[in-house]
């Protein structure tokens, strides 16, 4: 069955804004944090970010941030390939993310977006390569679809991915998502939830902001990190899930667009689409059409790791509280 999508609906429309955003070194007032109309456009053509979720855990009164150094890690991996420097190390800004976490008193799951950008209002297309990136962090409540159990439909798109030599899907820059928003407008219109993408070469490579992996006789498989996809920090948890903890053996290959139709089981993942199991591709039923076990029992793991209840992975988590 397909679920109603809550993230989306937040995303379309987002709940009350928190006090603070973290700007380029200060905690700022939601309403005082402004900047340039004429910085619109340009500052967003080399814009890169990180999209992290916080888990509350009731029982432990404790707020958690899901693998914090990995985001600021691959931010800062972003800069680079962007030649944009960063005037924060990325322990400083660990520490601003906590601190704006705390001082907005997120008593609840979380959604934190650092952006990095050009600030000074070149036009994005003249060569800025060594100038300092500004930072921005913006935080706000967010609902989870973990324990759910609800499934969503899919349709490859006849859109293809952005490649590594054109807009390198490896860097998580604002601007690829235009090839993401492209897939996603013609799947909805189609009646789908979410687009698979092909790339160049006419493989799978994801989905328009998750990753993807099919399970064929007990074995799931995912597209490798050179197939157009980005290096999703999620895939990397799941794979080491499914692999040491779950006894599924994972490998990362090439998929075709006919080995989606006759998966066993399929499901995406991603820091905001969770872990979520496909019932359908292109009107393809995958397996029974519902979660099924493999697909239920990570879930499962993963949620409960999320929220601190499993102590061998306490290491994935930050603290806020
Ligand atoms: C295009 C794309 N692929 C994959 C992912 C999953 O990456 P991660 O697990 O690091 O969130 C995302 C998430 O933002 C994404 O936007």
């Amino acid at each position: 069955m397909t679920h109603e999508q809550p993230k989306k609906d937040e995303w379309a429309q987002p709940p009350a804004p928190p006090k603070y955003l973290w700007m380029s070194g200060d905690l700022v007032e939601w309403d005082k944090a402004l900047i340039h109309a004429s910085m619109l456009g340009w500052s967003s053509i080399s814009m890169v970010f990180e999209g992290i979720r916080g888990y509350w855990n009731a029982d432990q009164e404790q707020l958690s941030i899901f693998h914090l150094d990995a985001h600021l890690t691959r931010l800062m991996r972003s800069m680079k390939v962007m030649r944009m420097t960063s005037p924060w190390t990325a322990g400083e800004l660990r520490d601003s993310v906590i601190d704006l976490a705390r001082s907005n008193e997120f008593h609840g799951d979380c959604y934190i977006q650092p952006l990095a950008y050009f600030g000074d209002g070149t036009p994005g297309y003249l060569p800025a390569g060594g100038s300092p990136g500004e930072v921005a962090i913006f935080s706000r409540m967010s609902s989870s679809v973990l324990g759910s159990s609800s499934t969503i439909t899919c349709g490859v798109s006849s859109w293809s991915r952005i490649s590594d030599n054109v807009m390198p899907p490896r860097v998580k820059a604002i601007a690829n998502y235009q090839n993401s928003r492209y897939v996603a407008d013609e799947v909805s219109l189609n009646g789908h939830d979410f687009g698979i993408i092909l790339n160049q070469q006419g493989k799978v490579s994801e989905v328009s902001y998750a990753c993807l992996f099919i399970v064929r006789d007990r074995v799931a498989i995912t597209p490798p990190v050179t197939a157009g996809i980005l290096e999703s920090i999620t895939r990397e948890v799941v794979i080491e899930l499914l692999n040491d903890e779950l006894d599924v053996p994972v490998i990362e290959r090439d998929v075709d667009r006919t080995e989606l139709f006759i998966a066993d089981k399929a499901f995406i993942c991603g820091a905001g689409a969770e872990i979520q199991a496909i019932s359908e591709i292109d009107r393809y039923q995958i397996g029974e059409g519902a979660i099924g076990p493999v697909v239920s029992r990570l879930e499962k793991l993963f949620h409960d790791v999320v929220r601190g209840r499993v102590e061998n992975r306490s290491a994935w988590l930050t603290g806020v509280y």
